[in-house]
């Protein structure tokens, strides 16, 4: 299925909405965490993973099927060395700990955003969890990595365009769909929810082409501190809304 494919729960007023398929979560607040603590940022980091282990394995257990997380965006590129270096390990550390168990699991894990820029032990180990994870269905893991969202639609455009140049693409057949098929998310439905935690407001470039119809849930909890029961809670909000697609609501007609 492409990208920009119809979201997972259409239709006004259909009664309950099904748990949703795919959750994209902001994980913000790591560096509130620690200093909170007296601690060094690259400590919240660490314990921000820790928050998306707890993540992915309630996830499937509430019935998603997708969950996108943004951790390294190429803003993120700006924050003092140490910092880029301790979340470029804590990345590495991250796959190498938990691929074969995640693997084991079934679950297909993807890494989102530009691949050239990364180190190269890090781009290695990428694509190794990419393809020893290819052909899993049960749980699909999306890490976006040195991943900025119109960055990734540029990108797209340019692949677009030299389908054009090569003669593969009529330009009056680029739709929706087609188009979404040259973003890093080719295969992914578009997220239901989209989640940031630590009270901030902002979607800060992630996934700004697949999130147009995404319910946001903006949540107080600092990311360290985030586990199932949040994740619950962020569910039971999207519960809450009412999800239109641009149609009216059932009663209003
Ligand atoms: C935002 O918190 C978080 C990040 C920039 C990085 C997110 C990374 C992780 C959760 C751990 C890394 C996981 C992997 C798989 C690499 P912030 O530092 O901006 O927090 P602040 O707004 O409180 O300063």
């Amino acid at each position: 299925m492409a990208g920009s494919g119809a979201p997972a729960s259409e239709g006004a007023g259909a009664g309950p909405l099904p748990a949703p398929r795919h959750v994209a979560i902001i994980m913000d607040g790591n560096g509130r965490w620690a200093k909170a603590r007296g601690l060094p940022r690259a400590a919240g980091h660490e314990r921000g993973v820790e928050a998306l282990r707890r993540t992915v394995e309630a996830a499937p257990e509430l019935g998603i099927k997708y969950l996108t997380v943004f951790s390294f965006s190429t803003e993120n590129w700006r924050r003092p060395a140490a910092e880029v270096s301790a979340l470029f390990g804590l990345l590495k550390a991250y796959v190498q700990r938990d691929l074969k168990r995640l693997a084991s699991e079934g679950v297909r894990i993807r890494v989102l955003g530009r691949r050239e820029g990364l180190p190269r032990d890090i781009a290695a180990l990428v694509d190794k969890a990419e393809r020893e994870t290819a052909h899993n269905t049960s749980f699909y893991l999306n890490i976006a990595f040195n991943y900025g969202g119109r960055e990734e639609i540029l990108r797209a455009v340019q692949k677009a365009a030299d389908a054009v140049a090569r003669g593969e693409l009529d330009p009056a057949a680029l739709d929706e769909a087609r188009f979404g098929d040259f973003l890093d998310t080719a295969g992914i439905p578009d997220p239901d929810v989209l989640v940031r935690t630590s009270g901030e407001y902002r979607l800060s470039n992630f996934l700004l082409w697949q999130a147009a119809y995404a319910e946001l849930v903006f949540m107080d909890i600092l990311w360290p501190d985030f586990d199932g029961e949040a994740l619950k809670r962020a569910i039971a909000e999207y519960h809450n809304r009412e999800r239109r697609f641009g149609a009216l609501s059932s009663g209003a007609a």
